[in-house]
């Protein structure tokens, strides 16, 4: 579904990303871990567009995407949330939401402001697969809220009811379980897991007990290389994956 092929970053002189080789496939829930400053949220902003490769292909169903603009994620198939949550400050739970899913319809600015026929249906559509979403997660209770009022784990469930309202094919997440507790954690768990195979996941996360509990396939960065990939067994059990992971307080 995703694929990197030797993707170097360079920030300043600092070689960030460093030939890095990865794939997502199809169907998966793919998990790309690291110590802190590994360069994980590089590699995400790459694939969404926010950063350039210097070097190397990124591919998406066999297309290159290298170019791709971020507002053209969405046509594609791509949603994503943030590291950092990222919801509007001045829209509502709800707003938000259909926001996420509007950039995959047909109704512009223009035809918005037209006020034509097809856009009060389109509208209410969206209305009602957003608050669909929000029931799915368990947000019922704050469609009206405004995020600042959210505690922040249930931002966070926000942001993601926002990028599976547009019903991609691929999900990039960053860090979703950063900053939630345990309960929190367990619940997206099986989320995530529902999610596939429609829909293939790359999880960019430092919770070991959820990266290992729902992954398919688990790539490994240190100081910008891929060091390791495997399955959770296979990556619990390397030793470069331990060396690197010294110092940190997660325990593999
Ligand atoms: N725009 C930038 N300018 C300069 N340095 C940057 C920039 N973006 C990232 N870096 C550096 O690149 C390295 C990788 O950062 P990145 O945020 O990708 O790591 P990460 O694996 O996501 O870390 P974390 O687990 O803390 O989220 C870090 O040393 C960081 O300081
Ligand atoms: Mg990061």
């Amino acid at each position: 579904m995703l694929e990197l092929i030797g993707v170097d970053v360079t920030v300043s002189g600092l070689k960030i990303l460093d030939g890095v080789t990865m794939k997502v496939p199809a169907g998966s829930i793919t998990g790309l871990i690291g110590p802190n400053g590994a360069g994980k949220t590089t590699a995400f902003n790459v694939v969404c567009g926010f950063m350039r490769a210097d070097t190397g292909t990124i591919s998406f169903k066999d297309q290159p995407i290298n170019r791709v603009k971020t507002h053209q994620l969405a046509k594609l198939g791509i949603s994503r949330t943030l590291q950092a949550v990222g919801l509007f400050p001045a829209l509502t739970v709800l707003e938000n939401v259909m926001l996420g899913a509007t950039s995959r319809t047909k109704a512009g600015i223009l035809s918005d402001s037209l006020a034509l026929p097809w856009v009060d249906k389109e509208q209410r559509d969206i209305r009602e697969k957003s608050r669909e979403m929000l029931r799915r997660l368990g947000l019922v209770d704050v469609v009206d809220a405004m995020p600042v009022e959210l505690p922040y784990p249930t931002q966070k469930k926000v942001a993601l009811a926002r990028a599976l309202v547009s019903e991609p094919d691929l999900l990039l997440l960053d860090e979703p379980a950063g900053g939630v507790g345990a309960d929190d954690i367990r619940e997206l768990a099986t989320v995530l897991k529902a999610l596939t195979p429609k829909v293939t996941v790359l999880l960019v996360e430092h919770h070991m007990e959820l990266v290992m509990d729902v992954c398919d396939l688990i790539w490994v960065l240190d100081a910008g290389k891929i060091i390791a990939s495997g399955t959770p067994a296979q990556i619990r059990a390397n030793n470069e994956v331990l060396t690197a992971y010294l110092g940190e307080a997660e325990v593999l």
